[in-house]
């Protein structure tokens, strides 16, 4: 089953498409990825696990330069003649993929989870491929992009890839809306073309000003979060207030986000403990900026501090400090987040469960992962008790159980789901 549903916690209006199947499978990948950080203690930065890193991006993008323009076109998986070299591509994604998580950091449980969910991506797209549902199968690799942008724009290396220069130029990906373009530009790490891409569609005539914010985000993520570079967004945000069709709502939106990246600029500096401190000073001071609770205001603040906080939990600082970390970054990537797909937000509020049962974060966390877990499956349809999948059942009772364990009574009654018959 499909269905359109709304990213209430973004606070926009934007739509993801979303399967309830892949959403399940989602929640399940988020919770098998937290059992299963490696022992490994190397960091991106090392050198020789550098070196191995990128000989398995090298697989993964010689298989992608064949998969996306394929998945672009259409029809492009049903040629009998290419089936071969597609299917040994789709493979080789998911082994280089399911090997990435040995030369990332075990605290590094983002990257670690990215890398296991592009790893299952590669293989529900090799089962639908090899079932002969090509269109799904084509789906499926243009979900897997979605990883890679992840992926790039958390770690803490900004620079382009001369392998994959001017390859999302090619023709065959001409006829795509700037704003895919600019996402396969980022997915194979054309950063500097991707921002380009962005930089003129945020002053085209062709997308409405009251499109624009998820190409605002996308934008901030990569240039704050990736790169760093305050100038550079701060320019792209100027060039939108001259958009002769900005309507004064946006107008006030952009123009705060333009103080906020002055404000918060300095900020861009700091790493290491003194990160989680600071971005709890950034969410405390979106909340000031914040006039209602759909209102986004606070964008580059959450930009800002979903970096800061990504840095933080790449330290070795104490199991309930990251447990807050987590939270925290689950809340930021609920508004932040660019694909609903990914179910990050779900994995970072896991992941403060799981890190520290005993801690007032595993509470909050719990509550808004019922929360949205109830509204997928149920408010939407008006329902007034959903009735959940046993497996996702399962799932929330797990968590439930860590937090009754850890601090007993102080997780509030779920209500009872009524039984259907
Ligand atoms: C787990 C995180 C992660 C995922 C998932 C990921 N990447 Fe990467 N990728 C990286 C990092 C980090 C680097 C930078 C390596 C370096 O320069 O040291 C990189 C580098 C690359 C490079 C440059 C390699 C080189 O030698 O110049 C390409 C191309 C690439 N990735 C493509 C992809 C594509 C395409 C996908 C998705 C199908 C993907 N990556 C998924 C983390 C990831």
């Amino acid at each position: 089953m499909r269905r359109v549903r709304t990213l209430r916690l973004a606070g926009y209006a934007a739509t993801a498409k979303e399967t309830i199947v892949g959403f399940k499978i989602r929640v399940i990948a988020a919770a098998t990825a937290i059992g299963c950080a490696l022992a490994s203690q190397v960091a991106w930065s090392d050198p020789a696990d550098r070196g191995k890193l990128q000989q398995s991006m090298q697989q993964i993008f010689s298989s992608m330069r064949l998969l996306l323009p394929a998945s672009v076109t259409r029809g492009g998986f049903d040629s009998e003649e290419d089936a071969d070299q597609l299917r040994a591509s789709l493979e080789q994604v998911a082994r280089a993929a399911g090997g990435v998580g040995e030369h990332v950091r075990a605290n590094e449980r983002g990257a670690q989870y990215l890398s296991r969910s592009l790893e299952r991506e590669a293989r529900e797209a090799l089962y639908l491929f090899d079932q002969g549902d090509f269109e799904s199968a084509q789906f499926s690799v243009l979900q897997m992009a979605e990883y890679c942008v992840e992926c790039h724009s958390r770690s803490a290396i900004p620079d382009d890839s001369p392998l994959s220069k001017g390859f999302v130029s090619s023709e065959v990906f001409q006829g795509l809306e700037p704003e895919e373009r600019a996402r396969l530009q980022f997915a194979t790490r054309e950063f500097e073309a991707g921002l380009d891409t962005l930089d003129a569609l945020l002053v085209s005539r062709d997308v409405p000003a009251e499109e624009l914010l998820g190409a605002v985000t996308n934008y901030l993520v990569v240039s704050l979060r990736l790169k760093q570079d305050f100038e550079r967004a701060r320019a792209a945000l100027r060039k939108v207030t001259r958009r002769p069709d900005l309507w004064a709502y946006i107008r006030l939106d952009v123009d705060r986000w333009i103080e906020s990246l002055t404000e918060l600029q300095p900020l861009a500096e700091v790493s290491g403990a003194e990160s989680l401190k600071r971005a709890v000073e950034v969410l405390d001071r979106a909340r000031e900026v914040t006039r209602f609770p759909s209102d986004r205001q606070a964008l580059v603040h959450y930009v800002v501090a979903s970096a800061l906080l990504q840095r933080f939990v790449e330290t070795d600082a104490s199991d309930a400090d990251k447990a807050r970390a987590y939270y925290l970054l689950g809340v930021v990537e609920s508004r932040i987040g660019r694909s609903y797909w990914l179910a990050l937000p779900y994995f970072f509020l896991e992941s403060a469960i799981r890190l520290n049962p005993s801690g007032a974060s595993a509470r909050q966390a719990y509550a808004l992962i019922e929360e949205e877990t109830l509204f997928l499956y149920g408010f939407e349809e008006g329902a007034a008790t959903p009735e959940l999948p046993m497996d996702v059942e399962e799932r929330l009772e797990a968590l439930r159980a860590l937090i009754d364990k850890a601090q007993p009574g102080k997780l509030p009654p779920r209500r009872e789901v009524r039984d259907p018959s």
